[in-house]
């Protein structure tokens, strides 16, 4: 053998060890349908509470769908960087319609939950693949989902608490409970 098909057997050797196994491509690439998905949630809560007179809750619900785009974003870099593809999928339609603010932030939280399941098994697998590149890249997502489930409780606690006798200081007041962006520790 020469040097140069030494030389190829040896790169194709390293891109087998370092590109995403099937398995886990495609857990990742279904968490971008439920990041996607996530976004157009909450882009749908904020248009009811928009057109119900919440403006508040709308913007929290705005800034909500702008970070779950950057989660979005995250899970389709992170696949094309490791060598595999990040398949953009259809979205299906969220609900339109909500009986009240503290219904919509029970919808919200049971939401993260399912979110963090997810993140959740996709750790396990990555431990099960021996993957530690993606379980270290699956590390900003489990401290998020810590952050943002805790938040959401955090809000339903002040609606039962204020909102059902005051939601205009509820709705006023709702941006001054929001965590910074991401938990101030990753960029997209
Ligand atoms: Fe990206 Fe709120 O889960």
């Amino acid at each position: 053998m020469n040097i140069q098909s030494e030389n190829n057997v040896i790169t194709s050797k390293i891109k087998l060890k370092i590109m995403l196994k099937k398995k886990v491509e495609d857990i990742c690439n279904r968490q971008i349908e439920r990041e996607g998905y996530s976004s157009n949630l909450y882009l749908a809560m904020a248009s009811w509470a928009e057109t119900n007179g919440f403006s508040g809750v709308a913007g929290w619900l705005y800034a909500q769908a702008d970070e779950e785009r950057i989660h979005f974003l995250k899970f389709i870099k992170y696949i094309n960087e490791r060598g595999g593809k990040a398949v953009i999928p259809a979205l299906k339609q969220p609900g339109t319609e909500y009986k009240s603010v503290e219904e919509l932030f029970r919808e919200v939280l049971k939401h993260e939950e399912f979110i963090t399941a997810s993140i959740n098994e996709i750790v396990g697998l990555s431990l099960e693949e021996k993957d530690f590149n993606t379980h270290n890249f699956l590390q900003w997502f489990v401290m998020e989902q810590v952050e943002e489930e805790a938040s959401v409780r955090n809000i339903l606690d002040k609606v039962k608490l204020v909102g059902k006798n005051n939601m205009y200081q509820f709705d006023r007041d709702i941006l001054t409970l929001r965590t910074p962006a991401g938990g101030g520790t990753a960029t997209a």
